[in-house]
């Protein structure tokens, strides 16, 4: 596949906030348990961190994309970086700060495709709301601004309102769940993207999210902790979605996009893809339930393909 995107129709601009991480990733057999050591893996570097892997995506999908993140003055940010760059989505805005390490994750990856990630998140924990601030205008003259948690929560507020004060739409993918974020982060999104367990989180608890019937209901009560719309991703049984229309929101629309089958291969990134290519299509104008159609069918190419990039 070739990293560059088709060119993007006007208006179909992206701004996305997040992080930008080296991707250190074992295939194994298993996974050790505590205190074993396992000595069969295979070690891969990809680029990876959620808020590039999104940027990527929506790039891919169409959209002019600009990205806002953070990484160290070190090897391991750069390549990452510039990959990005590769994709076609303007980097200019990325900040480099020295005396810290760049974001790493490091993932296992068993035979199923399955993925358990470990982040280091280095220098994406200096992402601050000023550095929003500074680049108050270009997020202002996107159609939709996305973020997600691996940065600093305040700063995901202070984007989530400045894109609700810009009039631009804001996609919020809660993941992973930071139980010290604002509420006022969750009501600005439209829509709140999260997985079974994220939406279990935000629901409270002791509240199982499990297959699509009880994601339809549970994407409707999303609505009632404030966004406008809410998108639950179900991995191979695709997705779900809750929209409140009307004037006062007084009616909701939802619905069930599956997934195609496919053989897994490995699914990191796969809810990245689906971010990146949900926000590129809402940009566009599509409507929710075409977006998370066209991000199903992304997300489900992905995890056929090595890498959180797919
Ligand atoms: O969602 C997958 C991503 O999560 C990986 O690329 C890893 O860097 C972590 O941020």
């Amino acid at each position: 596949m070739s990293d560059a995107g088709p060119s993007a129709p006007a208006g179909a601009s992206v701004f996305v906030l997040g992080s930008v991480n080296r991707d250190f990733v074992l295939k194994v057999a298993r996974r050790p348990g505590p205190g074993e050591t396992v000595t069969d893996a295979t070690l891969e570097r990809h680029n990876g961190g959620k808020g590039a892997n999104q940027a990527v995506a929506a790039a891919r999908a169409g959209a002019s994309v600009a990205l806002l993140a953070c990484v160290g003055e070190d090897a391991i940010g750069e390549e990452p970086v510039r990959s990005v760059g590769r994709a076609g989505v303007d980097v200019s805005l990325v900040k480099r700060v020295s005396g810290v390490t760049s974001g790493a994750a490091f993932i296992t990856v068993t035979p199923d495709g399955e993925n358990a990630i470990t982040v280091a998140p280095g220098a994406n924990r200096h992402l601050f709301p000023e550095d929003v601030d500074a680049v108050r205008e270009r997020l202002s003259d996107a159609g939709v601004v996305v973020a997600q948690m691996e940065i600093p929560p305040e700063t995901v507020a202070r984007a989530g309102l400045l894109a609700r004060e810009s009039g631009a739409r804001f996609v919020l993918n809660f993941a992973p769940p930071r139980p010290e974020a604002p509420r006022s982060v969750v009501r600005a999104a439209d829509p709140l993207v999260v997985n079974e367990h994220e939406a279990a989180f935000l629901l409270g608890g002791d509240r199982p999210v499990r297959g699509a019937r009880d994601a339809l209901g549970a994407a409707r009560d999303l609505l009632g902790l404030g966004p406008n719309s809410a998108v639950i991703t179900l991995g191979p049984e695709g997705a779900v979605f809750a929209e409140a229309r009307g004037s006062n929101g007084s009616s909701v629309a939802s619905g069930h996009l599956p997934a195609p089958p496919v053989e897994p291969v490995d699914t990191t990134g796969a809810g990245d893809t689906f971010v990146g290519t949900l926000a590129a299509h809402l940009a566009r104008g599509a409507s929710l339930e075409e977006a998370v159609e066209a991000a199903v069918r992304a997300g489900s190419e992905a995890v056929t393909r090595e890498g959180a990039r797919g």
